[in-house]
């Protein structure tokens, strides 16, 4: 079987790519732990200056529907990408988010947990949880609102719609966007930017403001909310209709 994540070095810049690209790069508790393998990885090693995240196609299209709809509660808590997705937001070396095509839910929140996100113009992000009957979890409850203000968060976490790549740029939630071939090119371009800073203060820098945002307590809630709907009704039917393809009949149970 194909490697779910991808990892290499070009130079001194890590490239992480997620690698599943039948499923849209959906995120499963696999791809995940992989990714966690490769910053374990990525930690020790002191030639690494600044790290782009990618995915093959798309960047991904969320956490793995299929495994998540006959979670309980407490199988919701422990399939969580929080721990994981933290590990990667506090590196002490720059990271890139490079988008291309769908970031959605975990997705999404995976982009979030970067530095910076450069996306190509076909890129799509968006907050579709609320359409499955639940709500983001990884973080982008807590992350979405601090990057580009409140009101435009909860447009996109309430009614989970998708933006396009120029929206989402004029949102601040990308810093770049550019014709999908040069998206690679872009983000080395700044990685290798990134690399030549100083490693130490670059370090310094990242650790204050990551400390500034006091969040840590508000992503385990977060978590601890999440995972409750999973004892609703409209959480089982949210998902079970996404994987037979039909709309879902809401209850409010
Ligand atoms: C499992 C997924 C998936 C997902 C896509 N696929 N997204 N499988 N989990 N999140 C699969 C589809 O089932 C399908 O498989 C194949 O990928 C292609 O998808 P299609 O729907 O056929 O393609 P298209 O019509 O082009 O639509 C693409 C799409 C749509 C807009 C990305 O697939 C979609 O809405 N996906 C779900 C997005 C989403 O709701 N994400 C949030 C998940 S909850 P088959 O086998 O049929 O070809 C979440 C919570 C995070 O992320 C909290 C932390 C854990």
């Amino acid at each position: 079987m194909e490697d779910l994540v991808l990892y290499e070095k070009v130079g001194n810049i890590g490239v992480l790519k997620v690698n599943r690209p039948k499923a849209f790069n959906a995120l499963s508790r696999e791809v995940v732990d992989e990714i966690d393998n490769k910053l374990a990885i990525i930690e020790k090693d002191e030639e690494i200056r600044a790290l782009i995240v990618t995915g093959d196609g798309n960047f991904a299209a969320g956490a793995d529907i299929v495994a998540m709809v006959e979670l309980n509660p407490e199988q919701a808590r422990a399939f969580l990408f929080s721990d994981t997705f933290n590990r990667l937001e506090n590196l002490s070396i720059p990271t890139i988010a490079a988008v291309c095509g769908y970031a959605l839910g975990g997705g999404l929140e995976l982009a979030l947990t970067c530095d910076f996100r450069i996306a190509s113009e076909d890129a799509k992000v968006g907050l579709p949880e609320i359409t499955l009957g639940i709500m983001p979890g990884a973080g982008g409850t807590v992350r979405l609102p601090r990057l580009i203000g409140e009101a435009k968060a909860k447009e996109m976490i309430l009614l989970g719609g998708q933006i396009k790549a120029d929206e989402a740029l004029k949102a601040g939630l990308f810093t770049k966007v550019v014709p999908k071939e040069e998206l690679f090119d872009e983000a080395m371009k700044l990685a290798e930017k990134l690399a030549q800073r100083p490693k130490l203060a670059l370090k310094a820098a990242k650790q204050s403001i990551n400390n500034g945002k006091a969040q840590a307590e508000a992503i385990v809630k977060e978590a601890d909310i999440w995972s409750s709907l999973f004892a609703t009704h409209d959480q089982k039917e949210g998902m079970r209709a996404f994987v037979d393809k039909r709309k879902p009949q809401y209850i409010g149970k």
